[in-house]
């Protein structure tokens, strides 16, 4: 299986960067490119794009329940990540569009359950997609070397590694008391930004470019709130 330390991911990170700042340098890249001769990738593509709508609908349905349950801190938690995953997910479907291929479709339903277990299988989830399926994916997009797709493949990597991160944080105040997370969560200032670029979210004011993407911080916005039950 592929994998990547952090050291070489940093690296890759920058090769990449670098070749996108100067996209005539990138022997494969895909602008002017309109054919269907980057099978592996259009496939990987797909299935990264659903896979980040099937994440983007999951959290919108945790952001409604943590809602009901009187958890709105951590319901702006999953409702900033949704934000994450639809970025992600469009990333995906502008490559495709630009390959001339279309997105795959996306299951209708969501499995929702309560908020405590709601983010136990965030968790899971986020780290599934951290340690298989995005090495994965790079592994498959190796033999084609679509640039876009492989810097928007490390993007919702490192992007997913963000998430994993703070949902972890959470279950930690969590114990076995969750009841008394609402009032340690719920007590915090929280502020979620996301970078429309590569998705990546963050709990401060962006104050430095997109530590993910490189972007300026102004390619972050705020995320609002969800709206509460009244
Ligand atoms: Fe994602
Ligand atoms: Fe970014």
């Amino acid at each position: 299986m592929f994998r990547v330390s952090k050291r070489e991911f940093i690296g890759l990170s920058v090769a990449l960067s670098f070749l996108c700042r100067f996209p005539a340098l990138a022997a494969h890249g895909l602008a002017g490119v309109k054919t269907a001769s980057f099978p592996k990738t259009i496939k990987v593509l797909q299935q990264a794009y659903r896979a980040e709508m099937i994440a983007h609908n999951h959290y919108l349905g945790y952001t409604v329940r943590a809602v009901k349950e009187g958890f709105p801190n951590i319901a702006y938690l999953f409702q900033s990540f949704a934000v994450s995953e639809k970025i992600h997910a469009v990333n995906y479907a502008r490559i495709l569009s630009t390959l001339e291929e279309a997105t795959s479709i996306i299951p209708a339903g969501i499995d929702v359950k309560s908020t405590r277990d709601n983010l136990k299988r965030a968790s899971q989830k986020e780290l599934e997609k951290i340690e298989r399926t995005y090495p994965d994916f790079l592994q498959e997009l190796e033999a084609e070397a679509c640039d876009e797709a492989i810097v928007n493949c490390m993007y919702s990597w490192k992007s997913h590694r963000q998430h994993e991160q703070k949902v972890r944080e959470i279950r930690r105040y969590s114990g076995m008391f969750f009841g008394s997370v609402a009032s340690k969560i719920e007590g915090m200032h929280l502020d979620f930004h996301v970078c429309g670029e590569c998705g990546s979210t963050i709990d401060v004011q962006p104050a430095a470019p997109c530590e993910i993407c490189n972007k300026s911080k102004s390619h972050y916005s705020r995320v609002p709130r969800p709206a509460t039950v009244g």
